[in-house]
């Protein structure tokens, strides 16, 4: 079997669906371009997608499959190489000042400040993690690399425009040292990885998005055994399927709020699969992003002997879920949540141990870890995403029903992100309210949460209304002062596009 690499192009009109829009966009790029560093050819132009997520929130580091499908809007690269060993890093837009550094003489990584929420840092991560994948496999990594970037996914939205930043940012560092014939997977583990760089302990679901994208199509994204991706088309329904992405301009970033948001969701989710293993009296793997353990490896462990793994047929994996469902309810006793004395006395070790060996290296805060409620989550979530890919996989003949029954499960995803993982916000839950009002048929946080977008379902005849709705009832109302342009990038009909780039020859004729 063939391994799929990062696709190459030269024409916009094979990455966008109306590349008429995007012309200027490059056009103008390469104009500053040649103002910035003498040329209007640069070495190499990469592009990256940012994504939405249709269901599975914050499953993928906890190795469940989730179902994302990248989104038009994205962060384009040229890059101009030299033979001094610096790197210079700017961008088209002006609230993002360019930088200069030199690679170090002793081939050390560069060192990323992870305190500080500097935008060069997502290149400097890029830089250190392709450069040390670059020196394993004995290629030089000394090339001067001259960039300028150009983003439109909103940064804080949800739409993973920093994954679409890193995912760039590696490619350009292999690319740059002659490593051709990147592989899509090889990129998507490389890519994972770099925001643990700036301090965010984050999964591999929007790193895949972004790479393994295509037009008009979702992805079914699985981590175990190995990295899997699907793609597949929408079932023809009549009225059509369309997604509408409402971002609810509450800026959600990850990397500031990491030690009450993201990172101490990672550390719930561990102790939950540490103490569900006790409890078992299990062994499991000790992987995931603290190197300790996940929910995955507790269904692993707990079906060993089963003939049948899971992730395998849907049908079983679902039951297997439901078996966890059950057993999160008895075995989970402390349904308002653990100090850290009590889980450090449930997992029998030292309070010190429990801090060192989960809270050091990606600080966090808390007064109780809720690990009744993120383990709830985590298993009905991802049993939501099995729901639903086996109703795309079988829809039912009646389109109304399908429609209504995706929705359903969207929905029910939102009430567990409010009531269980609690990664919503009074603003999420308006905009889904208003859209169901209005005809949407599910509604739910897009990505992270605690902030950003939300994706609605809905048949395409009542998209107009839902977004019309949303205009008065929400932007108007918390916005007054919102203009056309802000409210037509925050509020659109979303076409699943394709992913990662290498545009050759660009011609923009
Ligand atoms: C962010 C992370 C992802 C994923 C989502 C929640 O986008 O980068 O890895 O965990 O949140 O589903």
């Amino acid at each position: 079997m063939s391994v799929p690499t990062v696709v190459h192009h030269n024409k916009l009109s094979e990455i966008y669906d109306k590349a008429t829009v995007q012309v200027p966009r490059y056009e103008a790029l390469l104009k500053k371009f040649e103002e910035r560093y003498g040329t209007k050819k640069p070495d190499l132009l990469i592009r990256s997608p940012g994504r939405v997520n249709v269901i599975g929130e914050h499953i993928d580091y906890c190795f469940f499959s989730v179902l994302p499908m990248a989104v038009e809007a994205d962060i384009i690269m040229a890059i101009q190489l030299t033979d001094e060993p610096v790197i210079e890093v700017a961008n088209t837009n002006p609230d993002f000042p360019a930088t200069k550094f030199d690679l170090p003489k002793d081939g050390s990584p560069v060192d990323i400040d992870a305190t500080k929420s500097d935008w060069v840092n997502y290149f400097r991560c890029g830089l250190v993690v392709g450069q040390d994948y670059l020196k394993k496999n004995n290629y030089p990594c000394t090339k001067g690399i001259k960039v300028l970037i150009d983003g439109n996914v909103p940064t804080g939205s949800g739409l993973s425009s920093s994954a679409a930043f890193v995912v760039c940012s590696t490619l350009c560092t292999l690319l740059a040292n002659g490593y051709t014939d990147v592989s899509k997977k090889l990129l998507t583990q490389l890519s994972t990885v770099c925001e643990q760089h700036v301090g965010v302990n984050s999964g591999g679901m929007d790193q895949s998005a972004s790479i393994w994208g295509l037009k008009d199509h979702a992805l079914f994204v699985s981590f175990l055994p190995d990295l899997n991706v699907v793609e597949f088309g929408f079932p023809e329904t009549n009225p059509k399927l369309e997604f509408v992405i409402a971002n609810s301009l509450v800026v959600s970033n990850k990397q500031e709020t990491g030690p009450v948001n993201y990172n101490l969701r990672v550390v719930e989710v561990t102790l939950g699969a540490l103490l569900m293993a006790k409890k078992l009296n299990l062994t499991i793997k000790p992987d995931g992003n603290l190197q300790a353990g996940t929910f995955r490896g507790v269904v692993d462990a707990y079906f060993a002997n089963d003939k049948t793994p899971y992730g395998q047929d849907i049908e079983d994996s679902r039951k297997k879920l439901d078996k966890m469902i059950e057993l999160v309810d008895e075995l989970i006793t402390q349904k308002d949540g653990y100090t850290t004395e009590q889980i450090a006395s449930e997992l029998e070790m030292s309070v010190d141990e429990l801090k060192t060996k989960f809270m050091t290296k990606y600080p966090v805060r808390y007064e109780v870890l809720k690990l009744y409620r993120r383990a709830y989550h985590v298993f009905t979530e991802a049993k939501r995403v099995l729901d639903f890919l086996s109703l795309l996989q079988n829809p039912p003949a009646d389109s109304q029903k399908l429609i209504a029954d995706l929705g359903n499960l969207m929905n029910q995803s939102q009430d567990s992100q409010r009531d269980y993982f609690n990664n919503s916000l009074p603003q999420l839950d308006e905009i889904c309210s208003i859209a169901r009002e209005n005809g949407a048929a599910g509604a739910r946080i897009t990505g992270a949460g605690f902030g950003g977008s939300t994706v609605l379902l809905t048949p395409a005849n009542k998209s107009q209304q839902v977004i019309d709705a949303l205009k008065k009832d929400y932007y108007k109302k918390h916005y007054p002062k919102i203009t056309d342009e802000e409210l037509a990038d925050a509020l659109l009909v979303s076409k699943p596009g394709s992913g990662t780039t290498i545009i050759d020859n660009l011609s923009l004729e």
